[in-house]
């Protein structure tokens, strides 16, 4: 069993959905697992995943999102706010709220969005409402018309706004210093990306449009608002080795930054595109061999804490476009789990795994008092993982509305075989509750 002080034998009593005991030898009970032999981890808290709900049903709803979470043992998703429309007041954050009820198979929180017209009362009042955090999209513009977060501004729409941007962050900062909740960011710089813009014919082009600088410059930038100004800065989906560095001067120049990377970059480089084509066209895109080895680096340092996945679905369809128009995004919390006690075990303690997918996550959150520990009073989220079973990634496997990812083939040396949500079975009813962060000093 993980415990914060490492593993142990022990038993887990659970009552209400609620662990009461955790010792060796308890005393049987009217149900019980026989977890022997194999590992009893916490339930994973996935920081950043896409729901498409509302908005983009054909890609992935709370229903799917939520069963492909529960079968890889995830038991809380953190859904982001580029849905439509978009979450950008308390008003659409509560009936978000409301429709993710009805469907959700696991607890689900909710980011809320930055846009560059935010206003310090709309963040003040979509916090009071029970947002996990915000989310400002540094590189992608807003489109009033559809209200949809767009990777790219179509020149002839008349509804765009610009995305927020560094101003929109220091404007903004006192009040996210104020609030507490963490500060994520899609770290590209705009003007960065403008230059470097060119037709994308295969995966260099993708590599060569968006450089890693792209990445650093928007870390550290973002990091001297964040020093300044007290607030917790949230770097999302860290991809190369100068975004790491940048990360880590932020951190040693005192400021409050907390870092996710995902499997895709710790699996995967450039040279698997020839393997995987668009399954694997994600932003910030997968790079190379050497930035893969610094993010291996960053997180055995303890650098990088959380590993998430940045679920983003699309339909089959519109990832079989030429590579160009095809949609950056992949599939990934089935596999997070997975992936994470493969890596752990490749860097020689297997441990590690639930501290970046659980209880580090479960801290970002505000849930670190019910969420990403076996211990008595946590919530009983908890996921049983055969060391000696075998799992291939196959498209027809995964419960998520694409099913084909960019992790398809991938082998690890661990099966899941139990997971609880709140003491009973997850995935087979919408039995998922609103996480709500609490706002203790963090
Ligand atoms: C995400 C999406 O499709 O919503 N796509 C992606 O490639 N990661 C957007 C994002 O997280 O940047
Ligand atoms: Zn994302």
């Amino acid at each position: 069993m993980f415990t914060a002080e490492g593993p142990r034998d022990a038993d887990v009593m659970v009552s209400d959905g609620v662990i009461t005991r955790v010792e060796p030898n308890l005393p049987s009970s009217a149900r019980v697992i026989d977890a022997r032999g194999r590992y009893v981890l916490p339930g994973a808290v996935d920081v950043h995943v896409h729901s498409r709900d509302p908005g983009f049903p054909e890609k992935e709803d709370f229903e799917t999102l939520t069963a492909a979470a529960a079968a890889g043992g995830v038991t809380v998703v953190l859904d982001m706010p580029n849905t439509v429309p978009a979450v950008d007041s308390a008003g659409a954050l509560e009936s978000k709220a409301a429709l993710a009820r009805s469907k959700a198979r696991v607890d689900f929180g909710l980011w809320g969005i930055i846009r560059s017209s935010s206003t310090s009362g709309q963040l003040e009042s979509m916090a009071a409402a029970g947002a996990v955090g915000f989310k400002a999209y540094l590189a992608y513009p807003f489109s009033l018309g559809r209200k949809q977060v767009l990777s790219h501004a179509p020149a002839d729409d008349p509804d765009i706004e610009p995305p927020a941007d560094y101003g929109t962050l220091a404007r903004l900062a006192a009040t996210l210093a104020r609030i507490g909740l963490p500060v994520a960011i899609h770290a590209e710089d705009p003007a960065i990306l403008a230059a470097f813009r060119r037709p994308l014919s295969g995966y260099g082009d993708l590599l060569e449009s968006r450089p890693p600088e792209a990445e650093a410059v928007a870390i550290s930038a973002a990091g001297a608002i964040a020093r300044d100004a007290g607030l917790h800065l949230h770097i999302a989906h860290l991809s190369s080795a100068p975004g790491l560095q940048a990360a880590e001067d932020a951190i040693g120049g005192g400021a409050r930054v907390t870092v996710e990377t995902c499997p895709q970059y710790l699996l995967l480089t450039e040279r698997d595109f020839e393997r995987t084509g668009t399954a694997m066209k994600v932003l910030p895109p997968v790079r190379t061999e050497a930035d893969r080895l610094a993010l291996l680096d960053g997180l055995r340092r303890g650098v990088i804490g959380i590993v998430s996945t940045d679920h983003a679905p699309h339909t089959d369809e519109e990832k079989a476009l030429p590579f160009e128009q095809a949609p950056a995004g992949s599939p990934g919390v089935q596999t997070l789990y997975l992936s994470c006690l493969q890596i752990a075990k490749e860097i020689g303690d297997v441990w590690l795994a639930p501290r970046w997918v659980s209880r580090a996550p479960a801290r970002l959150a505000g849930l670190e008092k019910s969420k990403g520990a076996i211990e008595p009073g946590f919530d009983a989220d908890i996921v049983i993982v055969d060391p000696g079973g075998r799992t291939r990634v196959r498209a027809a496997g995964m419960r998520s509305r694409q099913r084909h990812g960019a992790l398809e083939g991938h082998v690890f040396d661990f099966a899941i075989k139990d997971v609880l949500l709140r003491g009973e079975a997850a995935g087979d009813r919408a039995r998922g509750r609103m996480v709500r962060p609490a706002l203790v000093a963090r």
